[in-house]
């Protein structure tokens, strides 16, 4: 079932999406060589709480996960596209990390993403990041009255085979608001013109992941939560919430 929400929501969830904003930045800046994943995720969790709000990532138990996550933020690094569980390995130089995290504040969600390199990025990988951060900008566009979801995923996907990389597919995008996950499925491939047609209201995570190999089903690791590419190579995530206006698309999940 999918949820129209009213000015006043997205002013909440402008609010929630105000803390996950700067959990990542947090995140970020806690990034450098030697540092453990686990460093980013303790960032995350201090910057939530000091706001006043609660991870909603932490304990989330989707039917498919084998145990609830057991962190505030997912740190994806080089071949781990979503869902990498911040651990001890130290980060190293040119890593190329992604952190995912939420909060929920006053009952509304915020979910983003964003990707960065541990000291200097390689060209290939600064590559594989512009491409994405465009490939989000692009399916943002799209996200107006009148498109469809076909619209937004089209977005994604063209952006990322015209520079000559592969979609990991099996993840996406989804409706967000009172849970994190909600209706609909925001894929990040699919044609243009389908799909449910967008009205004002609407709330949604757009969330591509974009990987420098052929893309296609991802892989997941023992740990029964990342998702790596199937072939090994290296992947960007960008993801912010986003709702559907009159007005056109506004970012709930900026600084
Ligand atoms: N942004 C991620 C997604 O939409 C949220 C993962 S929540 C987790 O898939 F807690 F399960 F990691
Ligand atoms: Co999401």
């Amino acid at each position: 079932m999918v949820t129209y929400r009213s000015p006043r929501e997205w002013e909440i969830m402008r609010e929630a999406g105000r803390v996950v904003a700067h959990a990542l930045r947090a995140a970020r800046d806690a990034a450098a060589p030697g540092v453990p994943a686990r460093e980013l995720d303790a960032a995350a969790a201090r910057t939530i709480a000091s706001m006043g709000a609660e991870s909603n990532f932490l304990h989330y138990h989707p039917s498919w996960a084998p145990t609830p996550y057991p962190a505030t933020a997912c740190v994806s690094v080089n071949d781990v596209v979503v869902h990498g569980l911040p651990g001890d390995r130290p980060l190293r130089e040119g890593d190329l990390v992604s952190v995912d995290c939420g909060a929920v504040l006053r009952g509304y969600h915020g979910d983003a993403a964003i990707t960065f390199a541990v000291g200097e990025p390689s060209a290939a990988d600064q590559r594989l990041m512009d491409v994405t951060e465009r490939a989000l900008e692009r399916a943002i566009a799209q996200a107006v009255p009148g498109n469809r979801v076909g619209d937004i995923a089209h977005a994604v996907e063209s952006t990322a085979r015209a520079a000559g990389f592969g979609i990991v597919e099996g993840s996406g995008g989804h409706g967000i608001g009172t849970a994190m996950h909600e209706d609909p499925p925001v894929p990040n491939t699919g044609r243009p013109g389908r799909g449910l047609r967008l009205r004002p209201g609407l709330t949604i995570a757009i969330e591509p992941m974009v990987c420098a190999g052929a893309g296609g089903d991802g892989r997941t690791l023992a740990d029964g939560w990342s998702v790596a590419t199937a072939d090994g190579s290296r992947a960007a995530h960008f993801e912010h919430s986003v709702a559907v206006t009159e007005d056109g698309p506004v970012v709930l999940t900026l600084p």
